[in-house]
């Protein structure tokens, strides 16, 4: 099969490599010269384990290529895959702009019958929007036929190819035999369930999955303040629930609260739909509240032991919004360090692949290439995102260099008893 990818981000640089490793012929298409250069020389433009690699091999095939030139591309493509990105907008709505182009785009130059799969996430009802759209975008003269299915993406950043080539499930969102029949056939040797269902129902799945994600988070997290009052370790609590496979373990894991390109933008846009259609989604609503507040907590439990922020120097380490990935979007740490330096302390950071933004080092936070230099002369560290490196740190002799060797680990990623017995006073949350 003959397979376009609109959009080379995240989401379209994992699908395109996936096709393309199932031996589809792919091409992915963007508008960025940079990024087009970047991969067509098996380079990526953003960090995420094992994928370039993985791009230089099937680069190697043959099979797969990379280009700005859309009306070439786009003519006698079989399925067209729309990865682009879908912002919020002042309101909390999905902003469905690069859709919208993408998709008058393929109408003006695609020649034959062609499958459009929209992958963006994207508000109930879009899938209906797409046809509109690509209908008044056809030429009078030479319109062909097409269908326009959803096919949600559940990838996790800092794992998306094991994500893409070994999803959990394939939801496929269509009200035509020939498109469900096309996909099929195209995700024939994924090894995992795959739903039809109607395109409006796929819509509300990919953002029920979120949705319901960011409420477990935020239950173990508000359950974590109450674990600090009655003096119970939450991650006990987790683990106890967690073995009921009515609960499942994941993402019980409290900290400073999500962040990333999704769950936050997600949450919002579901109560924006919400609100659109009279409803409410009350307990969502408290799981975006709670994640809010959560980074407050946090601050609440170090300023315990240190007392007043003012003149105080904070060790951050890691600012990614979760470990396996360099990207800052929404990401917990930069709120909690803009917080810091509202209240008067100076800040510190390390991180082993996220580069500090301008912004910050303007207001004179300094990003230090060991966690040892960045802890040097501080007051407390505390530990926003828990990468695995955190977790071989010589304990006893970043204390030595501190000023205090005082620690909050945000994450809930070390052992206490360790960290005490290397002479920290150690808080973690809900612990
Ligand atoms: C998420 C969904 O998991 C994925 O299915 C969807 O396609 C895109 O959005 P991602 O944003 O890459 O993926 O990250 P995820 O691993 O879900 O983590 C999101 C945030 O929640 C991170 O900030 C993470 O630190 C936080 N988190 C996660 C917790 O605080 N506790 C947990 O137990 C799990």
């Amino acid at each position: 099969m003959k397979i376009l990818i609109i959009g080379t981000g995240y989401v379209g640089t994992a699908t395109a490599l996936a096709l393309a490793h199932m031996g589809w012929n792919v091409t992915g298409l963007d508008k960025e010269d940079r990024i087009i250069t970047l991969l067509n020389s098996g380079h990526l433009p953003f960090f995420e384990p094992d994928m370039e690699e993985f791009l230089q091999k099937q680069l190697g095939k043959g099979n797969l290529r990379f280009t700005t030139k859309a009306e070439e591309a786009i003519q006698n493509q079989e399925v067209i895959f729309i990865c682009v990105g879908t912002p919020a907008k002042e309101d909390g709505s999905a902003d469905l702009s690069y859709v919208k182009m993408a998709a008058e785009t393929v109408a003006r130059y695609m020649r034959n019958y062609t499958l459009i799969v929209n992958k963006s996430t994207s508000p109930i009802g879009t899938q209906e929007k797409i046809v509109r759209w690509i209908r008044d975008a056809q030429p009078k003269k030479g319109a062909v036929p097409f269908d326009v299915v959803s096919n949600p993406e559940f990838l996790r950043e800092g794992s998306a190819l094991r994500d893409v080539l070994q999803p959990d499930r394939i939801v496929i969102g269509s009200d035509s035999h020939r498109a469900t029949a096309m996909l099929r056939h195209l995700y024939q040797s994924m090894k995992c369930p795959m739903l039809v269902t109607t395109p409006r129902t796929a819509e509300m799945i990919k953002y029920a999955a979120n949705s319901f994600l960011a409420v477990k988070i935020s239950f173990i997290n508000e359950l974590a303040r109450l674990c600090d009052k009655v003096e119970v370790d939450v991650k006990d609590v987790a683990s106890g629930i967690g073995l009921d496979p009515r609960v499942g373990g994941s993402f019980l894991q409290a900290g400073i609260g999500y962040g990333g390109s999704c769950f936050p933008k997600d949450v919002e846009a579901l109560l924006h739909t919400a609100r659109s259609y009279h409803g409410q989604l009350s307990i969502l609503e408290r799981a975006a509240a709670v994640n809010r507040q959560q980074q407050v907590y946090a601050l609440k439990q170090l300023k315990k032991i240190i007392g007043s922020f003012q003149g105080k120097t904070v060790a951050v380490f890691g600012i990614s919004f979760k470990p396996g990935t360099d990207d800052l979007r929404e990401s917990p740490s930069l709120h909690l360090i803009r917080r810091l330096l509202q209240k008067g302390a100076s800040v510190a950071v390390h991180d082993p692949v996220a580069r500090l933004p301008q912004e910050l080092g303007d207001e004179g936070v300094k990003q230090y290439e060991t966690p040892e230099r960045a802890a040097e002369g501080a007051d407390a560290i505390m530990i926003n995102t828990d990468w695995p490196d955190y977790r071989r740190i010589d304990w006893k002799k970043i204390g030595e260099v501190m000023r205090e060797p005082v620690l909050f680990d945000g994450r809930n990623m070390l052992d206490k008893g360790l960290i005490i017995e290397a002479g920290f006073q150690y808080r973690g949350i809900g612990r």
